[in-house]
């Protein structure tokens, strides 16, 4: 374990208030956190004011809130155990995102990876909202005065600029306010959850998914339809990626009977991948099925969201005005 300054130590993680939960996330990364909220002071956030940088409608913008907040209630992210928020709800983090940005300099910004792969992407929206994205994420980490941070590897260029943005401030101001935010190690080894498309991992953008709200219609047509190969031509031959990736996800959602007996088949060139398909499907069907029935309980119970939304934000404003007053204080903000 990293050098940390609180006992527990704080955790904070932003999840992106665009698109449904998929299997991948929840076995790579959400069990983790239900994991986390026994053991650290975890701050967890629905990260809706990043998604206006590619302007969501207000009716869409509101609903993923809802969805997302009904998703991770269903995984079991407790309200009690964990501060869970929606971002815009703790407005102190805009404010400190307007501090952390007087020292965030162009060119560090520009050099950012995301930011470029945007630019790329999508030339005609480059605001200023896109250039300070790793601004407003530091703000959420530094605003709770985080130790650890779980992200992904796609997050860490982010994460060590809000580190550099914290040294910065508590070198400028002579404190020693925001502790170096380390990306969480888990002890267990990370697993990886292939996708459908025979090769790489499950995703939002990659279309190879397959979401925790599915319905098992659709959760039979993707399985059904995932990539496979011919077939072995001689017994206990190394298995193709696809092939593998069906292994692996079935050794998820299937008991340890089923995945042998599959080994078996496949050892001895006896495999059908049809039937393989099959059972695969029902048994991710059945893994889902009581998660699918939580999601669809949160989201018909409005109360139950409002409440869990609202606990969360009280526990995510204390600590935030807390940090903040801090800040003013270091920046001679004080009002006469
Ligand atoms: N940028 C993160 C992502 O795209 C989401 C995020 C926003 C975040 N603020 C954060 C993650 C703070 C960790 C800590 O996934």
């Amino acid at each position: 374990m990293e050098k940390t300054t609180h006992t527990p130590p704080i955790v904070v993680s932003g999840i992106r208030s665009t698109g449904h939960l998929h299997l991948g996330n929840y076995l790579g990364a959400l069990r983790n956190f239900v994991e986390m909220q026994e053991h650290y002071q975890c701050y967890f956030f629905i990260a809706d004011l990043h998604s206006l940088t590619t302007h969501p409608t207000p009716d869409h913008l509101q609903e993923s809130v809802r969805d997302i907040l009904a998703e991770y209630l269903a995984v079991g992210l407790s309200p009690e155990k964990c501060a869970l928020y929606v971002q815009s709800d703790v407005v102190e983090t805009i404010e400190l995102y307007l501090y952390l940005n007087m020292n965030a300099y162009l060119g560090e910004l520009e050099r950012c990876t995301s930011f470029k792969d945007k630019v790329r992407k999508n030339p005609n929206n480059v605001n200023a909202g896109l250039l300070t994205y790793p601004t407003l994420m530091a703000a959420d980490i530094l605003i709770h005065r985080a130790d650890i941070v779980p992200v992904g590897k796609d997050q860490e260029q982010h994460l060590e600029m809000a580190r550099t943005f914290g040294e910065r401030f508590n070198r400028m101001y002579k404190t020693e306010l925001f502790p170096a935010p380390q990306a969480y190690q888990s002890d267990k080894p990370l697993v990886k959850i292939p996708g459908l498309d025979g090769s790489g991992k499950m995703g939002k953008s990659e279309g190879n998914a397959i979401y925790l709200f599915d319905t098992p219609e659709e959760i039979r047509k993707k399985v059904m339809k995932a990539v496979s190969d011919i077939g072995p031509s001689e017994p206990n031959q190394p298995k193709s990626e696809p092939v593998q990736n069906l292994f692996t996800l079935m050794s998820h959602v299937s008991t340890p009977d089923t995945l042998a007996h599959f080994e078996g088949l496949y050892n001895q060139c006896e495999i059908r991948y049809g039937d393989m398909k099959k059972q695969l499907a029902e048994d991710m069907v059945n893994f889902l099925a009581p998660l699918r029935e939580k999601i669809d309980y949160y989201r018909h119970n409005e109360q139950l969201l409002c409440e869990a939304a609202q606990l969360g934000a009280a526990k995510a404003q204390q600590s935030a005005r807390a940090t903040l007053s801090r800040v003013r204080e270091s920046i001679g903000i004080k009002s006469l």
